[in-house]
């Protein structure tokens, strides 16, 4: 979800709105904005998307100096209206990112005690009790302290009263929040982003913090309530509307950005006048460390995946992964003087973040592979590793992906060569192949979008697709299935090749394609041999290979996609690409939401 706030000089709901759209990445469920004007709290609120929330607002204006809005990814209770924020009770309206473990608990106390309920949310229990502190005699700031000595859980939490009209109270104990400083004017909002266009002065609250804003001031205090100074910095996030340029959705756009953003990441890791990976921070001593533990979610987990083979390979180091929903819990034995990598787009992802600390509490070095520098997860690691692939608005993860493969591509040469399993020579070659790939990728993007449209009107006629892979392809295979899943909501599974045989060979029909990653690669025989066990049983294959590969293999196909011959180290970003754009265009074919798709959310700050 995410969370803004103005106190200020000058109106603030059309404003508030502005900025939830930059935030709507977070969450688009459902809308709401809480003004007070005269004295009197006032809000509207619209299931869905924001343009509903505008519409709303447009038929029925809300006046007021000083006002909160926030936009849902629903945890608790579904994405209706009523269930939208901010929350009200008797005069407190209250905005929440993140889930209040204890609110049953909480809501049966208030019950007792009298309260009446209007939502199923967990929300509604902080106004709630905030409205009973008050009613029992305490001051607006008491009942804020209170109340946080009572609630237990992950939250990022904005409140405003209806008898304070000009402050606004924050508090941060998980999700990120940050506040921004104006003149005559203060910000609370989730992020660097949303805050941009009023200030690039800013304040991150760190966990435990929480914050009193009026129109000149903003006092931060710590659990106790005893002022605490948190550092003031200057946001790199541009005051900009990130807009889609010529293309159809943000997804296409961060599509076609790859190979210059991927060319700014590795300018970062690698120096190409020499074709040598620049020194990885002194943090993390890979030469020194016996093993790597590599944690993180969805795309950014299954970027990790193809590292693992990299790390393996080229630095011979053994790397232990796992999606950090069940890396957090699984009691890992883990060795203190390893190194740990945490993937995230976000750098504010809950289980990943809970990953980290978790690592961080074995004595693990930490490495932060993340595209936003000011994150939690950056800043709670000791060395960052940016992915430099600038805001990434589609929800479904394109250009983050293979910039986070490229730079753990630079990170697996270079621990190869502190490793001293790289030689210098090696080295330099696998420079030259990365310092190819931005090149590669334009004449690939230029080239197959007309064979990919022809077979996504195909795809989006299908009910189930099967993605095949071996070695680094495998991981890529799962990559192609959930971007399908994702954004056009077919169902589709990624599997290791040679794994087939032991299942999914029995789905095998004329009505389910098979899609087989494949680049003549030490694995294509065995892949090819899968792949005829698909054909003698009926099934219809998409081949998506490289000209060698489709030379050698002599397999009718429904269809296949020619791919540039290219070295393995850098096959797993040139061969994303068809299976973003074959997700792509399948979304569209299917008419679904492409930048936005049901039910999920670019960030997930909750558990
Ligand atoms: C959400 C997004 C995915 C993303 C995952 C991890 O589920 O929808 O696209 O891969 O979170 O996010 P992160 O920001 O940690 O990379």
């Amino acid at each position: 979800c995410g969370i803004v706030g103005i106190v200020g000089n000058q109106p603030v709901s059309e404003r508030l709105v502005d900025a939830l759209k930059r935030l709507e990445y977070r969450g688009y469920d459902s809308a709401g904005v809480a003004t007070i004007h005269d004295g009197v709290l006032e809000r509207r609120r619209a299931e869905g998307k924001l343009v509903n929330l505008e519409t709303r607002l447009r038929g029925e204006p809300l006046a007021g100096l000083t006002g909160i809005a926030h936009t849902r990814w629903a945890t608790h209770g579904a994405p209706t209206e009523n269930n939208a924020h901010p929350h009200f009770t008797d005069g407190v309206a209250v905005v929440h990112n993140g889930i209040i473990e204890n609110f049953s608990e909480l809501k049966d106390q208030l019950a007792a005690a009298g309260a009446s309920f209007q939502t199923q949310t967990d929300t509604e229990v902080v106004a709630q009790l905030l409205a009973k502190l008050i009613r029992d005699g305490m001051s607006q700031r008491e009942a804020m302290q209170a109340m946080l000595r009572r609630v237990t859980g992950a939250y990022a939490l904005a409140v405003i009263f209806q008898d304070a009209p000009g402050t606004i109270m924050a508090a941060r104990s998980g999700p990120p929040l940050a506040v921004g400083f104006g003149k005559g004017e203060m910000f609370l909002g989730s992020d660097a982003i949303a805050l941009s266009p009023f200030t690039n002065e800013i304040t991150y609250l760190i966990d435990g913090d929480w914050a009193v804003l009026t129109a000149n001031s903003i006092e931060i205090l710590d659990h106790d309530g005893k002022p605490v100074s948190r550092p003031r910095q200057v946001s790199v996030a541009a005051a900009y509307m990130v807009d889609k340029g010529n293309h159809r959705h943000f997804m296409e756009k961060e599509i076609y950005e790859q190979p210059e953003v991927i060319s700014h990441a590795l300018a970062h890791y690698v120096d190409f006048i020499e074709n040598r990976v620049n020194p990885i921070a002194a943090a993390i001593d890979f030469a020194k460390v016996p093993s790597l533990a590599i944690s993180a979610c969805g795309t950014a987990y299954l970027a990790g995946l193809v590292g693992k083979y990299w790390f393996e390979r080229y630095a011979r180091l053994p790397v232990e992964i796992d999606v950090a929903s069940e890396f957090r819990y699984r009691d890992i034995p883990l060795s203190p003087q390893s190194a740990a990598l945490f993937i995230s787009q976000s750098g504010e992802t809950a289980d990943t973040l809970a990953s980290l600390r978790y690592c961080k509490e074995n004595g693990l070095k930490i490495g932060a592979v993340v595209n936003v520098k000011e994150s939690t997860i950056a800043r709670e690691s000791d060395a960052i590793f940016p992915i430099l692939a600038g805001p990434e608005i589609g929800v479904a993860s394109t250009k983050a992906f293979t910039c986070q493969l490229s730079v753990l591509a630079a990170l697996a040469i270079g621990a190869g060569r502190a490793r001293g399993t790289v030689s210098e020579a090696e080295e330099k070659q696998l420079v030259r192949h990365l310092a190819e790939m931005p090149r590669i990728m334009g004449k690939v993007l230029n080239s197959i979008q007309p064979a990919i449209e022809n077979l996504s009107r195909e795809l989006s006629k299908c009910k189930d697709v099967l993605y095949l892979g071996r070695g680094t392809s495998y991981p890529l295979a799962m990559e192609g299935a959930l971007k399908l899943k994702e954004i056009s909501y077919i169902h589709a599974e990624g599997y290791a090749a040679g794994e087939l045989k032991h299942g999914p060979i029995a789905l095998i029909d004329e009505n389910m394609p098979v899609i087989v990653i494949a680049p003549h690669d030490r694995f294509f025989e065995k892949t090819v041999s899968n792949m005829q066990e698909v054909a003698a049983r009926g099934g219809r294959i998409i081949f998506i290979t490289d000209e060698k590969g489709a030379a050698a293999s002599k397999l009718e196909t429904m269809s296949t996609i020619i791919l540039p011959n290219v070295d393995e180290i850098i096959a797993p970003m040139i061969f994303s690409l068809p299976i973003q754009l074959l997700a792509y265009h399948t979304a569209v074919f299917m008419g679904t939401d492409v930048d936005q798709p049901r039910n999920l959310a670019k960030s997930v700050t909750v558990e």
